[in-house]
């Protein structure tokens, strides 16, 4: 089985024991408490999940500097994008202190994690700069991942970290979130050699699925794994409940039984193209995963990227960096003259009126005004479940 990344095991950073777990939280209440930002509590969901595999907890500023401009951490291990903990206001904690990290996504002051400091540092307004330029290629505060990195504050806090709890995701989406320790366990269990992984932070339409098969077929592949994000998207993005409704409906009618593995990640969404595919191709490794499908515009949002930019970042990273492959997709649309889903460089007498392609704009447009979604565009089964969603709100 591949293995995980720069190491022979994965490393989930969460408490599994719960009598240890009991005397942690109990041991928190005489810590200070810092309530931490969406951002942060994501990624100790990933780094309690298995998912960032082998990090320990959060980066200090030589790592998130060195990954930003290098993409590798200091025993220079490859890693695409910053693992921050970062505040707003000075903390007032001293080095080899532990503290209680508070959930801001729970009402009830979750204590998700323990971190012990190794380091508290201040980043100059040129140090975010330039994380966050290398990061999502653009400083605009426009752009959603942008705008959040910049409403994160300055103080970097750095260590380990021992996460309690997956915080709203376990109960919210109790079929469908699975822990990187589970998704290899389930692959071993199934003695699967060759499983492809689609990244998705939507409801699959036909040309998701259709990529999906097209990439299991080439890759011959003895499984294919649906990883959903589940957590903080941009305002207007359908949200997880419904998105998992339409991917489960949509594997039940036009997927074999059992060669499908529905399964989503408490994450919240980056935005950050190039650099975000390369993360998203690293944690599926880590879930054991032999094949990430990367298509048109990977992880982006708006015109910030170039439609393929996301697949040729891969070719710019040293040949070890990873093991999983990439399954590069090119643009897909159904055909009106084939009647069929194609990827469009393998159809050069087509004009662009020969394809069906709607905007994710166009499709909530439509829906909100209930009416249906073309057959070519959706599954029937799959738009019945969105316009319930929409006629609802
Ligand atoms: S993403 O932000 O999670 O990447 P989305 O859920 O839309 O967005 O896409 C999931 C995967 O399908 C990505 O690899 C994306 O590049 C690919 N994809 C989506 N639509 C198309 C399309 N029409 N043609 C080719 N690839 C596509």
């Amino acid at each position: 089985m591949i293995k995980p990344h720069g190491s022979d095991i994965l490393l989930p950073r969460i408490v599994e024991d719960g009598s240890s777990r009991k005397e942690i939280l109990e041991s928190s209440k005489n810590m200070k408490s810092i309530k931490i930002c969406s951002a942060a509590a994501s990624n100790l969901v990933m780094l309690g999940a298995g998912y960032f595999t082998p990090l320990e907890g959060f980066m200090d500023k030589e790592d998130v500097l060195s990954v930003a401009n290098n993409m590798k951490i200091k025993n220079d291990l490859f890693w695409p994008t910053p693992v921050m903990n970062l505040v707003k206001e000075d903390p007032g904690i001293s080095v080899g202190e532990e503290v209680a990290l508070i959930d801001p996504n729970m009402s009830n002051e979750n204590v998700i994690a323990v971190q012990k400091i190794n380091n508290v540092e201040h980043l100059t307004p040129d140090d975010v700069d330039l994380i966050v330029e290398k990061t999502f290629g653009t400083k605009d505060p426009e752009h959603p991942g942008v705008k959040t990195m910049y409403e994160q504050g300055n103080y970097l806090i750095s260590g380990p970290v021992k996460v309690l709890n997956y915080s709203y995701f376990e109960e919210e989406f109790s079929s469908t979130f699975r822990t990187a320790v589970q998704i290899r366990q389930d692959i071993e269990a199934k003695g699967l050699n060759n499983v492809v992984a689609f990244q998705t932070r939507n409801p699959m339409h036909r040309a998701h699925e259709e990529l999906c098969r097209m990439a299991a077929e080439q890759v011959d592949a003895d499984g294919i794994l649906i990883h959903m994000l589940l957590g903080k998207l941009k305002p207007g993005d359908i949200p997880a409940d419904v998105r998992d409704a339409a991917i489960r409906t949509m594997v039940k009618h036009y997927f074999p039984e059992n060669f499908v593995m529905i399964t989503g990640y408490g994450f919240d969404m980056l935005y950050a193209g190039p650099r975000e595919a390369l993360l998203h191709a690293l944690f599926r490794q880590n879930c054991g995963c032999n094949y990430l499908i990367v298509g048109r515009d990977h992880a982006g949002v708006g015109d910030y990227y170039g439609a393929f930019d996301a697949q040729e970042i891969f070719g710019q990273i040293p040949d070890n960096a990873l093991e999983i492959k990439i399954f590069n997709a090119d643009h897909t649309a159904y055909s009106k003259k084939l009647n069929k889903v194609v990827m469009m460089k393998d159809v050069t007498d087509h004009t662009k009126d020969d394809f069906v392609i709607l905007s994710g704009t166009k499709v909530r447009e439509m829906l909100s005004n209930g009416e249906s979604l073309p057959e070519e565009f959706a599954r029937p089964e799959v738009a019945e479940v969105l316009m319930k969603h929409y006629m609802e709100k």
